[in-house]
């Protein structure tokens, strides 16, 4: 049976070290969410976020906005915050409602408060080779739970299924900073299994049920991003769990892997951003 990427466990112990930290700092760092719409998800992630970040001693405010809000209005806001010496970090939750452009807005967004690291400057950093002020969450995420295992990330065969800008681009980019061989699979990826099985690494992060267990190879790391609810109601990853996990030598459950790791990289990066910012 495969050892459990336990991403609760590692998120636990980044907030007990970063609000010892974060005890010892005069002022305190301060994140501003923005939210549009009323996603439900959404929702549950922003007052989760604000949550925690509450709980290890970092300011937090969400700014809500009806999802009818125009884009400048959004943009008005964000050059606000970004003007605010008193907010060291900025988050825009996605997805965005339609009406609304995420590039307009991402590029609004101070790049040293980018605590996603999803604005224009940060991820054309990331890609250049230089080090951005902020690493996309989820990504960072899953290269600290790796990490943690000691799972060997050079040389090695990372098969990522997915190429959103939230995941699949900027984990690529960062497996290969860390000199892994990089394949990158999408909807329209012929023969996803032929691939799949050569992984030593894989991670999937399309939001459907897609990874069966006959689509691995033996020994495998499976790193499931995937989370939703299925016809029964039931919350699932986009990996058959039960099956992958008789076949892989590591897993991440869902819930309980790499959600948790999410929320602790922008807990970190909050951090990260408010001691760059002179204010500490
Ligand atoms: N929506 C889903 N995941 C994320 C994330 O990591 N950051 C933002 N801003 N929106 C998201």
């Amino acid at each position: 049976m495969a050892i459990i990427l336990d991403g609760k466990k590692l998120r636990d112990k980044i907030l007990n070290e970063l609000t010892i930290k974060i005890n010892t700092y005069s002022n305190k760092p301060s994140l501003a969410v923005i939210l549009v719409g009323d996603n439900p998800a959404s929702k549950l992630y922003v007052n989760n976020k604000k949550k925690i970040a509450e709980k290890i001693g970092i300011n937090s405010q969400i700014f809500e906005y009806e999802s009818n809000t125009n884009e400048k209005e959004i943009i008005k806001k964000i050059k606000e915050l970004n003007a605010d010496k008193n907010i060291t970090a900025i988050l825009v939750q996605l997805p965005l409602p339609k009406h609304i452009s995420r590039e307009k807005i991402l590029s609004a967004i101070d790049p040293q408060k980018d605590v996603d690291g999803l604005s224009p400057i940060n991820f054309g950093k990331l890609f250049s080779g230089l080090k951005p002020y902020a690493y996309p969450c989820t990504p960072k995420g899953i290269l600290l739970l790796l990490d943690e295992y000691n799972i060997e990330i050079e040389g090695r065969k990372v098969v990522i299924i997915g190429r959103s800008n939230l995941v699949g681009k900027p984990l690529a980019q960062m497996m290969l900073d860390r000199n892994a061989t990089v394949t990158v699979c999408h909807r329209h990826t012929k023969n996803l299994t032929e691939i799949t099985k050569t992984a030593d690494i894989l991670i999937s992060a399309t939001g459907e049920y897609i990874v069966k267990g006959e689509m691995l190879k033996h020994g495998c790391v499976v790193v499931d991003v995937g989370i939703f609810k299925d016809s029964t109601g039931k919350t699932r990853g986009d990996i058959d769990f039960e099956n992958a996990s008789k076949i892989a030598s590591y897993i991440t459950p869902v819930p309980g892997g790499v959600g948790p790791m999410t929320i602790a990289s922008l807990m970190i990066n909050t951090v990260e951003l408010y001691l760059n910012n002179k204010n500490a």
